[in-house]
């Protein structure tokens, strides 16, 4: 959630740091630092944002030749700028940035501050230099390694040494860290994003692993016994390179826009109309073994949690196998069954979240067969699972998923195709179906051509302090999206609820100042929605409804009418996704929102 970055060698490695934190912005922003190499160190820190940071940097210190920077996201202490990284050794020549939580820093702190070294922070990650100075013994790599072998939970670090100019110290402990290689120059970050403008080579740091990096290069060793490892570099995928707006006022925007792309990129190679089945070879499993898996599980967070309760309507409707849908925070703690044909799906855009890390590991440990869909194929919950299935979306930067959230509708709806197929699906339903799922895209494109009217209708309501959102069936899922749309960006309050449980207590909120957004599809309980719009109304709630298709099931006095197209009902929760992301975008930008980067927010939840 926090992103890391380091640079040795060169002659601006002050200000190659600055521009990949920015990049890595999108993961964490409450605060920043820097320190740059020298005698002495130097170390600036700031609440805010890294533009901040840089304001704060002379001309010089971009031209220091090695410097490590932080950007956090707030857990152990609040975001000022005594609780940002950089954290120094209680003698100032040992700077550190840390990423992940150090379970044992209590117990760690009050041993250090026994032997009289003083904490400046509230943070867990300051145990670090102190704990390294505590070991130092004129190897940087040795006394790291000493201290990191001591802490518990999950690290990614970077240290640099007053005393060994040029050379950072790195390791990675359940948290990603990425080294870059250049002529004279290494870099090391905790996502690819940030040394795509100047490398393409890379060497990820396996669980476990140290590194020593000089402008020469990196030297891999085992953190436990100091082993020499032979680094693993890889290429840099080149769509990892852009992180720009393409002219959008928000990447969010963008984002939403790229929809039928990502789709189509979702879909393609993956549509059998010879056979009339999906192609998913990413999920490992052969035909007769699929035939055997009598249950999914679909474990996730957040917005992934929404498409894999879309997805169960999917598959249980065409495949008949039965689905739960769990919070991944929850899954290891209750102790959850798990019979050997049970499928475990992991659903998260980023790949590292930890609750649904953990989810994997608790699902492999029991014996359940565990597929990742992510966004993210070198990330954690990719290595870990036994299969994977990409989602192809490309890098997503704005914290709002949006286009990972169509897309994983989109692999599910496959998954639920195949899955039918290997059932009792008929080929003529099949073949349908996979018509259908090619019309998306199109479909898609229909929403975002409304974007205007949306606009228009998220600009009237934009004083709204509270709003619901309901549905039925799989619009229910979509109802709970758009809510969390709109809170994450706007801090505007809004709930999701299944349509027909508004009356069992949530209705008593509803007056004229809380608008209902409604779902509606005239072909699958539309009546229904319609009976609870009229709820709505009696106790005066504005009502803007989101309809697939030209009517209204029934005469309504609704006037705020959202329309998307008619499609297969198995789809229309992508295409009513789309209208949501687009009100709650507009929304949030009237209010004068960071939309990209709202409040308290970070893209990957790399923590409990
Ligand atoms: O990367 P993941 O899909 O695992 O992330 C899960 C949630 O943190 C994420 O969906 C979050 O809810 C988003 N901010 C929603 O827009």
């Amino acid at each position: 959630m926090c992103g890391i970055a380091g640079c040795t060698g060169g002659l601006s490695a002050g200000a190659v740091v600055i521009a990949s934190l920015k990049r890595l912005e999108y993961r964490g922003y409450d605060s920043a630092g820097i320190t740059l190499g020298g005698s002495p160190l130097r170390t600036v820190k700031i609440s805010g944002k890294v533009c901040s940071l840089e304001r704060s940097l002379g001309p010089d210190d971009c031209l220091a030749t090695w410097a490590i920077a932080h950007t956090r996201w707030a857990t152990c202490g609040a975001p000022t700028a005594e609780n940002a990284h950089p954290h120094l050794s209680g003698d100032g020549r040992i700077s550190v940035v840390h990423n992940g939580i150090i379970e044992n820093f209590a117990e760690l702190r009050e041993e250090l501050t026994g032997s009289g070294h003083v904490f400046l922070s509230e943070t867990d990650s300051e145990v670090i230099p102190h704990l390294i100075e505590e070991y130092y013994d004129g190897d940087p790599l040795r006394s790291t390694a000493s201290a990191l072998r001591r802490l518990s939970g999950a690290f990614g670090v970077a240290a640099v040494f007053e005393r060994h100019p040029e050379t950072i110290i790195c390791a990675s402990v359940g948290s990603p860290v990425v080294i870059g290689l250049d002529d004279g120059r290494t870099f090391v970050a905790s996502d690819v994003q940030a040394l795509a403008p100047y490398t393409r080579r890379v060497i990820r740091l396996k669980d476990g692993e140290i590194a020593r990096l000089t402008p020469c290069g990196a030297e891999i060793f085992s953190l436990a016994d100091l082993r020499p490892i032979r680094p693993e570099i890889s290429d840099l995928p080149v769509e990892t390179s852009v992180a720009d707006k393409g002219g959008f006022e928000h990447f969010m925007l963008k984002e939403i826009m790229e929809q039928p792309e990502c789709c189509s990129n979702a879909l393609k190679g993956r549509l059998d109309f010879d056979r009339g089945t999906a192609v998913l070879p990413g999920l490992g499993l052969s035909p007769r073994e699929l035939a055997r898996v009598s249950r999914i599980l679909i474990a996730g967070c957040g917005s992934s949690i929404h498409a894999g309760l879309a997805g169960a309507y999917c598959i249980e409707g065409l495949a008949g196998i039965p689905v739960s849908v769990e919070q991944a925070s929850e899954f290891r703690y209750r102790n959850p069954v798990l019979e050997p044909e049970t499928l475990v799906i992991a659903l998260s855009q980023s790949g590292e979240t930890a609750d649904t890390v953990a989810a994997v590991r608790e699902a492999r440990s029991k014996g359940a067969w565990v597929t990742a869909v992510c966004n993210v194929e070198a990330s954690t919950i990719a290595r870990e699972a036994d299969s994977v299935i990409p989602l192809r979306a490309g890098p997503e930067l704005s914290v709002a998923a949006t286009k990972t959230f169509t897309s994983q509708l989109v692999v599910l709806y496959l998954l639920a195709l195949l899955a039918g197929r290997n059932r009792r699906l008929p080929f003529e339903t099949a073949s349908r179906l996979l018509r259908e799922a090619e019309e998306l895209p199109c479909l898609i494109r229909e929403v975002l051509d409304e974007a205007p009217a949306i606009k228009a209708l998220a600009e009237k309501y934009v004083r709204a302090e509270d709003m619901f959102y309901i549905g039925r069936g799989n619009l229910y899922p979509v109802a709970l999206e758009g809510a969390l749309k709109l809170k994450e960006i706007s801090y505007v309050h809004a709930e999701g609820y299944h349509a027909a449980e508004l009356k069992h207590g949530p209705i008593a909120l509803l007056d004229e100042l809380v608008p209902v957004v409604a779902l509606v599809n005239p072909e699958d309980e539309g009546e229904k929605v319609c009976g609870n719009i009229r709820e709505c109304l009696a106790r005066k709630a504005p009502v803007i409804a989101v309809v697939a298709g030209k009517d209204m099931p029934d005469a309504l006095p609704v006037r705020d009418i959202i329309r998307v197209p008619a499609c297969s009902r198995f789809l229309l929760p992508a295409v009513a996704a789309v209208a949501l992301q687009l009100f709650a975008y507009f929304f949030a930008r009237s209010r004068g929102c960071s939309v990209d980067q709202p409040r308290n927010l970070a893209k990957s939840v790399t923590v409990e």
